[in-house]
């Protein structure tokens, strides 16, 4: 696989970078994880836009916006060189793949604060075929609750992901597919995934703040529901109402759509995948194919 790294491609086992970078020292940077279909990055713009917000957040200088304009050509270009635009012909599939991309302030001597001396980002750009989980999107997945112990500034994007890392093991290890954060009593963020639920026919996920990230996901699901006319509230959900939700589901990059049958051991609603999940479902996999569509067009 071919690696993009500081300007230059590179095969990934000769991509190399100082032990004095800020990323691997302080973890401090930020990423994105961006989904492409036959070559064509899904919802580009909204992701480089939320890169550039965790940028400013971060004060992370020396990249200008024409490089962040850049950076979606390399994202392209690593798709091609690494032959993830074309599906296989013989199944009549489509080349799923993903694209990771990090940029930290850069190698420095360990000072907390910024270097004195300004550093050059560092860019990492990594692409890489992609398997959908369409069985779990298909029978749904079960999820747990753990107490949200991440920092107040959970809409930037960093690579501190130490509690998130934590959160998904205990997922793991109870045979959960997700683990969903509370706090004070209400829900957050899932570990890698916003999280919504319906209640009576009515979509609800916790409003935009600084303790959720503002997942790419969420916001083309929340577009999509207003478009299918199911009615959408974004407005805190409590731990205690997810008893009578009626469905809940994840959202992400590379979850899509997938419902959640069971909480904490307790059955959602009839306990499989509910119909507003499941419309919202295919109205995901529409967005994505239209994607595909467009190329071949
Ligand atoms: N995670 N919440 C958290 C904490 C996340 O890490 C993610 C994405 C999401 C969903 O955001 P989006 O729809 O933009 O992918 C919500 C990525 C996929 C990851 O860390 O791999």
């Amino acid at each position: 696989m071919l690696v993009y790294l500081n300007g230059t491609y590179v095969p990934k086992e000769r991509a190399t970078i100082s032990v004095d970078d800020r990323g691997f020292i302080f973890g401090d940077g930020v990423y994105e994880v961006i989904r492409a279909r036959d070559g064509q990055l899904f919802e580009a713009a909204a992701h480089f836009e939320r890169l550039a917000a965790g940028l400013d957040a971060l004060e992370i200088q020396g990249l200008a916006r024409a490089e962040l304009q850049t950076l979606e050509t390399i994202a392209r270009e690593l798709l091609e060189r690494n032959g993830l635009v074309q599906g296989n012909g013989e199944s009549g599939g489509a080349s799923e793949a993903t694209i990771y991309l990090q940029v930290t302030r850069g190698a420095a001597p360990r000072t907390h604060a910024f270097p004195r001396v300004a550093t050059t980002p560092t860019v990492y750009l990594a692409a890489s075929p992609f398997t959908p989980a369409v069985a779990l999107q298909e029978r749904g997945g079960t999820a747990i609750t753990l107490p949200d112990v991440r920092w107040a500034r959970c809409n930037i994007k960093t690579i501190n992901l130490v509690p998130n890392v934590l959160a998904k093991q205990r997922a793991v290890e109870a045979g959960a597919t997700e683990a969903i954060f509370v706090r004070d009593g209400a829900i957050t963020d899932g570990a890698s995934t916003n999280v919504f639920a319906v209640f009576d026919g009515e979509v609800r996920t916790p409003p935009l703040s600084t303790y959720l990230l503002p997942g790419i996901t969420r916001r083309v699901v929340l577009d999509l529901a207003a478009e299918s006319g199911i009615p959408v509230r974004e407005q805190p959900v409590l731990l205690e109402e997810l008893a009578r939700a009626d469905e809940l589901f994840l959202t992400g990059t590379t979850t899509d759509v997938q419902p959640v049958c069971e909480l904490d051991g307790r059955r959602i609603g009839a306990g499989t995948p509910g119909p507003v999940t499941r419309r919202l479902q295919s109205a995901l996999a529409g967005r994505l194919a239209g994607l595909a569509r467009a190329v071949a067009s």
